[in-house]
């Protein structure tokens, strides 16, 4: 399939632009480079031995969008465009409903215009809300997000319920992220955000090469299995294989289907296990609560497992090592 990947070299995208170059799809990238850099597409290159298409474009530009479907023959999206950071989304609201829904409404517009009718787009399992449970399947619905990054995300899965409704040609599949960690193992691309990180996986990097001091676990009261908060932590590799999975087992409609491991890790285990794998020490301490966490989250993958074929194979050792290699590589 020739497919168009928008975000391509972001942390995601570069990660399945390699895997859909191993299964021999063709690729072009789109990126504006906001959160990401050039020398992934080199990376990107040397690692499959394969060169890609790209474009330095602003898809929130739809003149662009459209000169792109206009040079090539597209069979599929894949939407992993846009910004992504909780917290700058409560102080930017209009920058993030700006360019993650235009960017969005730009792509299905154009698709619809030059008739291309398969798109996967990169969803949350942020968008379950709160619903006071810890395992979360795909029936459940969406509850009520509490950042407008998160509020996005909801909203875009929403038009693309409407989309599909006014005209059953569409075939969208709708991919709920759980924690993407990781790297990949050549050490070549990762996760490398700007700034003071704040999840937790990239923080731990950074204290483990010295350029943070200390990880502060935000609170160890909760009802898990030490008191601090669990989530499921995916390998980014595990979650890029999720999408080849998708674009060619995906049943025609609209399908929605969570990607996690379906095991929930502690913050201390997965600090522990970093600094076991690596033989590192990462300096911690206990401090309060981060106001809108949750104690614990997980995914049921089953369905993605029923539908796609697909299911986690990498372990949490794998995430550690892979993120460390990385970090130490760059
Ligand atoms: P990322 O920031 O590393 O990658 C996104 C890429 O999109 C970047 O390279 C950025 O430069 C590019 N981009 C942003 N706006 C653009 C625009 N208007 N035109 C062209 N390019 C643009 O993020 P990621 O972690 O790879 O996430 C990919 C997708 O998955 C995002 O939609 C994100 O919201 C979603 N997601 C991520 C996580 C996570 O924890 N990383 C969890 C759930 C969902
Ligand atoms: N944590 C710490 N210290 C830190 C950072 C995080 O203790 O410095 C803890 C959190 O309290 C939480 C766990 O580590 O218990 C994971 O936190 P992250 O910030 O890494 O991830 P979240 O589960 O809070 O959120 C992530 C993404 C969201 C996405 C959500 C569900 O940031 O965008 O997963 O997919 F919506």
């Amino acid at each position: 399939m020739r497919i168009l990947v928008t975000g391509g070299l972001g942390f995601i995208g570069s990660h399945t632009v390699v895997e859909l170059a191993n299964q021999n799809h063709e690729i072009i990238i789109v990126d504006n480079l906001y959160n990401s850099k050039i020398e992934v597409l080199e990376s990107l290159e040397k690692i499959t031995g394969k060169k890609f298409k790209f474009y330095q474009y602003d898809i929130a530009d739809k003149t662009k969008v459209e000169s792109i479907f206009s040079e090539n023959k597209i069979d599929a999206v894949i939407h992993f465009a846009g910004y992504k950071a909780v917290g700058e989304s409560v102080q930017k609201p209009l920058m993030y409903y700006s360019n993650n829904l235009r960017s969005t409404l730009n792509l299905l517009e154009v698709m619809k215009e030059h008739g291309v009718n398969k798109l996967i787009f990169s969803s949350s399992a942020t968008v379950y809300g709160d619903q006071g449970v810890r395992k979360y399947t795909e029936d459940m619905g969406r509850g009520t997000t509490t950042n407008p990054y998160g509020t996005t995300k909801a909203m875009i899965e929403k038009i693309l319920e409407d989309v599909y409704t006014a005209d059953n040609s569409w075939n969208i599949t709708i991919l709920r992220y759980f924690n993407p960690v990781g790297a990949h193992e050549s050490g070549l691309i990762g996760d490398n955000p700007n700034g003071i990180p704040n999840n937790l996986m990239p923080y731990v990097m950074r204290v483990a090469s010295g350029k943070l001091e200390c990880l502060s676990v935000f609170g160890n009261d909760y009802q898990t299995v030490d008191g601090t908060g669990v989530r499921d932590y995916i390998h980014v590799v595990d979650l890029a294989k999720g999408h080849v999975k998708a674009i060619e087992n995906a049943p025609d409609g609209l399908n929605v289907y969570n990607l996690g491991s379906g095991k929930g890790i502690s913050v201390l285990e997965l600090v522990n296990c970093f600094e076991q794998i690596n033989g590192v020490k990462v300096n911690y301490k206990i401090v309060g609560r981060r106001p809108g966490d949750v104690a614990e989250n997980y995914a049921d993958p089953t369905k993605a497992w029923n539908e796609l074929g697909w299911k986690t194979e990498k372990t949490l050792e794998d995430i550690c090592k892979d993120a460390w290699n990385f970090e130490k590589n760059n």
